[in-house]
Parts: C-alpha cells; sequence; structure tokens
C-alpha cells in the first residue's frame, strides 16, 4: 500500500476514529454498527434481496465495518456461496487502526478475522466460504470508471459532503449509475440536496427516508 496516503487517524472516546484529513468520524459515534445496518444494509432492501451472486460495492472502505455488518447478515441469511464485495478507498487506513476500530464490535469478531489478516499483509483480496471481498486502492474519480462490475446496491460512504466533496461530485454518482444493476439500489446516510439531485440525475428514482440517530433523513436511490 506504499503508493497510496494512508488514513491519518485520531480516537474519540478512545473508540471511534476520526479522519484528520477530512475532520469527520468514520461513522456515528453512538452506535456505529447500529447506524451500518439502518442505513446500508436495510437502506438497501437487505437481508431480503440476497440472492446467489449478490454484489455489493462501496465508496469508502474505511474500517471495513460496513463490510462485515453486510457480512453477518449474509450468513445470517443463508444464502448459498459467497457475497461479492467491491470497496474504492483512496487513503487506506493502518491496520493497527483498523484492529483498533473494530474491537469495538466484538459481535463482528469472526467476521473480521480474515480481514485483517489480509489487511496487516498488505492484501486487498478477501476470500473466504463467505465472502469474495475486493478493495480498490486509489482515487474513486479514477478508478470506478475503469471497473467493469455492477453491482446489485451500493453503500454510498464518503465523509460528510461538505468536508469531502470528491465523493459526491455528480459526475462520480453517474459512474455509480453506470456501474448499478438494472432495479438496482444505493443507499446513504445524507439527505443533502446536492446528493440527491445529482442521484436523481443519474437516473436513479430517490427517497428519502428516516436517518439514524441524531440524523433526521437519509437517501435510497432505485434504478429503474
Ligand atoms: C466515512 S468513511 C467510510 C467508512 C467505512 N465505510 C467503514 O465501514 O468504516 C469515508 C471513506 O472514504 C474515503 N475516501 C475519501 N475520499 C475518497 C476518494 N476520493 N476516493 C476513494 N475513497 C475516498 C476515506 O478515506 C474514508 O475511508
Amino acid at each position: 500500500m506504499t503508493e497510496n496516503q494512508q488514513a491519518e487517524i485520531e480516537w474519540r472516546d478512545g473508540a471511534v476514529p476520526v479522519s484528520t484529513r477530512f475532520a469527520d468520524p468514520y461513522y456515528s459515534r453512538q452506535d456505529g454498527l447500529a447506524e451500518t445496518r439502518h442505513v446500508f444494509v436495510a437502506g438497501n432492501g437487505l437481508p431480503d434481496r440476497f440472492r446467489p451472486g449478490f454484489h455489493i460495492a462501496e465508496l469508502g472502505f474505511g474500517t471495513g465495518l460496513n463490510m462485515l455488518a453486510a457480512l453477518k447478515a449474509w450468513i445470517a441469511s443463508a444464502t448459498p456461496g459467497r457475497l461479492r464485495f467491491t470497496s474504492f478507498e483512496a487513503f487506506p487506513m493502518a491496520a493497527r487502526d483498523m484492529a483498533q476500530a473494530l474491537a469495538a464490535f466484538p459481535e463482528l469478531t469472526d467476521q473480521a478475522r480474515p480481514l485483517l489478516a489480509a489487511w496487516s499483509e498488505g492484501r486487498t483480496r478477501i476470500e473466504t466460504d463467505h465472502l469474495d471481498a475486493r478493495i480498490v486502492l486509489g482515487d474513486a474519480r479514477e478508478s470506478l470508471s475503469e471497473w467493469h462490475g455492477r453491482a446489485d446496491a451500493w453503500f454510498l460512504d464518503g465523509f460528510a459532503p461538505a468536508r469531502n466533496p470528491e465523493l459526491w461530485q455528480p459526475d462520480l454518482l453517474q459512474e455509480v449509475a453506470l456501474h448499478t444493476a438494472p432495479r438496482s439500489t444505493c443507499a446513504t446516510y445524507t439527505a443533502a440536496g446536492l446528493v440527491r439531485r445529482a442521484l436523481a440525475d443519474a437516473g436513479f428514482t430517490v427517497e428519502r427516508r428516516p436517518g439514524f440517530g441524531r440524523k433526521r433523513h437519509m437517501t435510497v436511490g432505485r434504478l429503474p
């Protein structure tokens, strides 16, 4: 991971990683796992939509919490085969920081083990009985257009749009739509107008839903 700039982290309450580059936490300080389940898993209609070969894609891998929560839901759903997961990340976390962050979620310990083993060896492909994951390192504004996949569900998880506008810009969200299977979905914790407009312009039918914790609204999108 030498060619990429590593994430710079400080810790809030000793447990929640905060990016010093973007001055924003990686997930809710209230309960990161509950937020992930509400926004990204339920927001994309999961686990009900899971089927063999299901493919989730994500902008912003961070700690891997979203992937592990989705994987836990996949295993509980007993869908045959492996969950496919592709995430785009420009500033990979150091393995020790990822381990410290994920230690706050003991119910994901089994799912986290292969991720942490791979990450500490500089591997970005994680393959287990239940998971086939790939983390694409580099700026998503360049790497997504080179990707050949089409996701059944997108987790749009950049830092707050005001702090990390790169990950919410309209042409990147157009690329997201181009890399989404028909009648498939995206979800994000933000309900910022510029994000909702950009998703609508990209072809998604956009819906505002109740947000997690202190956030009043979140956004889901669906392609025709
Ligand atoms: C809110 S965090 C993601 C949290 C993550 N999904 C998790 O489960 O921990 C946002 C992530 O987007 C990444 N990011 C910011 N700008 C990016 C860019 N231009 N391309 C790819 N990743 C980017 C950050 O480094 C950070 O890891």
